[in-house]
């Protein structure tokens, strides 16, 4: 079961322009403004990976199964993929690229990931580590069997779930107050 959620288009935004002409787009990335014109119809995913460089966040299925695409918006994980970029206007996006501190110490999941080898090819671990903050921020991450049903969503093809899973249970307690 997927426990990332999609974001609605806002009713001030148009969905689609007739005239083929672009948008133009405030989007809060990371703590930074970045204005952009954008076709209405371009998801999330793609205005980050596409018009601000930001290639971190991984493009999997495109189709909302996978979870290779999650980011944080206003602190909740969602599938960037399913979501439309010019409706997250106002929301600030945390992307994986954000997640490092200005003096380069990674975020205790980061590192936890690192500790517990908890990847192989590593493409799918960007959506794991951002769910993986999320499933934690809700509260769901009391014990192994919450984490694994409300991690459900982030597919790894490497099959790295139990390292997974233990990277989660290290990072719980030192995520307090991050
Ligand atoms: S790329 Fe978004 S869920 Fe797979
Ligand atoms: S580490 Fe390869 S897909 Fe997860």
């Amino acid at each position: 079961m997927n426990h990332q959620t999609s974001i609605e288009a806002k009713p001030t935004t148009k969905a689609f322009r007739p005239d083929g002409s672009e948008l133009a787009v405030d989007l809060e990335v990371n703590g930074k403004a970045h204005h952009v014109a954008l076709d209405s119809r371009m998801t999330l995913l793609d205005a980050l990976r596409e018009k601000l460089g930001l290639t971190g966040t991984k493009k999997g299925c495109d189709h909302g199964q996978c979870g290779a695409c999650t980011v944080l918006i206003d602190g909740r994980r969602v599938l960037s993929c399913l979501t439309l970029a010019a409706a997250t206007q106002g929301s600030p996006i945390t992307t994986i690229e954000g997640l490092t501190g200005p003096d380069g110490v990674l975020h205790p999941m980061q590192q936890a990931f690192i500790d517990c080898d908890a990847f192989q090819c590593g493409y799918c671990t960007p959506g794991q580590i951002m769910s993986a903050i999320a499933c934690v921020g809700e509260g769901h991450a009391h014990n192994e069997h919450q984490i694994r049903e409300y991690m459900s969503g982030n597919l790894c093809r490497c099959a790295a779930y139990p390292n997974i899973v233990a990277a989660i249970v290290q990072a719980r307690p030192k995520m307090r107050g991050v």
